[in-house]
């Protein structure tokens, strides 16, 4: 007898990507030269001081629960982070520290969202909004955004607003675009949260791969009024290269926090006490490795940038921030991104991301976490792709 599955579990989606995944495996274990640029973390080594801390705190026998929403130690180091970086003051009370970013947004959406509300998502945006909206009942709502440069509009925003309206979910650094929205977006947004009566999840996981001119900021300082309707979320997972570590966490209102630390206290517990006592490590240890990964990402971005920019039929918008490029294919002669991303790793051994993934068909995202050598040969095998489909489709 087969069994009956919750409609709960029967809505939600396997991700987008999964069968070039899979694919990508088979090739790769049949002995192809495949080179993947699917990943969304940094290829460095996670920093001595957090690296340390971890083994010292093994030594101390920091083996057991700790509180629920995270010790201390970690909590005062996110908020003299937060103090330092953008003069924003929090208590230990209005802080909750998870196991990676992800889980706390989930926490923090089952917080805030109920049956049939409507969530803004400016897209391109990371899948997993949209899943976790949907898993709490509610409905993602995308404002896009790919003709009007990866920005939100106010047009598109205001156009996209309903009365079931309660919230929108800001990622920027963005994943996928790369783009760091500017001081007058986010005013305009905090402009829209005032006047709709909306709540914010400032999603700013990316914020310190940051390249050129651009600058991050955090939307609570061009609008402190909003400090009681705007959640942050952030963690060491880009930051430092602690993906593995999975440790995040979210700053926001007291009410806010109490139920996603009862929620937490009920689905999971604290996260790991050793990786939380390694963030204390990475947060309170020195800048400098920071400045060393954000350089050596702002280097491969120009050579990739460098390389694809010249490719006829291709056209990107180049990233200030994060590590991906995305990549516009429709006019590459296969404008369906899901074909594009099978045909040319069968083809020319690459694995990319289908924009389909991020509600962006006709994309494709490329990470550039990964060694130079990697970004020429791949940004090559790019080209010679788009090349040979001109061939097959002159009228590109
Ligand atoms: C936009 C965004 N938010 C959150 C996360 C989650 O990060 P983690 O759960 O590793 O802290 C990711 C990871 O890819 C991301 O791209």
């Amino acid at each position: 007898m087969k069994l009956k599955l919750s409609r709960r579990a029967e809505r939600t989606s396997p991700s987008a990507t999964l069968a070039i995944s899979a694919l990508a495996r088979e090739l790769k274990a049949s002995g192809r030269p495949v080179l993947s640029f699917s990943a969304g973390e940094p290829d460095f080594r996670s920093p001595e001081s957090a690296l340390t801390a971890a083994k010292d705190a093994i030594e101390r026998g920091e083996t057991h629960y700790t509180a629920n929403s995270g010790i201390p130690e970690l909590k005062s180091a996110v908020i003299s982070y937060y103090r330092d970086r953008f003069g924003l003051e929090y208590s230990p009370q209005e802080v909750i520290v998870s196991g990676g970013a992800k889980q706390v947004l989930y926490e923090i959406i089952q917080t805030l969202t109920d049956e049939s509300d409507e969530v803004l998502l400016p897209s391109p945006a990371w899948v997993s909004y949209v899943e976790q909206i949907r898993m709490a009942g509610g409905c993602a709502v995308p404002a896009d955004t790919t003709d009007t440069g990866f920005i939100p509009s106010e047009d598109r925003l205001k156009r996209a607003l309903s009365d079931r309206t309660k919230g929108i979910i800001l990622n920027t650094p963005n994943n996928p675009v790369g783009t760091v929205y500017d001081e007058d977006t986010l005013r305009m947004i905090a402009g829209l949260a005032r006047a709709n009566d909306l709540w914010i999840i400032y999603d700013e996981i990316y914020e310190r791969l940051v390249y050129g001119e651009a600058k991050h900021r955090n939307i609570l300082q061009l609008a402190p009024d909003l400090r009681d309707r705007v959640i942050i979320v952030n963690g060491v997972s880009k930051t430092y290269s602690m993906t593995g570590w999975r440790i995040g966490y979210a700053l926001g209102p007291k009410e806010v926090i109490a139920k996603a630390d009862d929620l937490q206290s009920h689905m999971a517990s604290n996260p790991s006490s050793i990786a939380q006592w390694a963030a204390v490590g990475a947060i309170n240890g020195p800048d400098d490795y920071i400045e060393r990964c954000r350089s050596e990402f702002e280097r491969r971005r120009d050579i990739l940038t460098g390389i694809l920019g010249g490719v006829k039929g291709l056209s990107m918008t180049r990233p200030d921030g994060a590590f991906y490029a995305f990549l516009d294919i429709r006019n590459t002669g296969i404008p369906d991104d899901m074909e594009f991303c099978r045909r040319i790793l069968e083809e020319k051994y690459t694995a990319l991301v289908p924009g389909s993934a991020f509600l962006a068909p006709g994309f494709v995202r490329m990470s550039y976490a990964c060694s130079e050598d990697d970004i020429r040969e791949g940004a090559s095998r790019i080209k010679d792709f788009i090349e040979s489909l001109r061939n097959e489709h002159p009228q590109y």
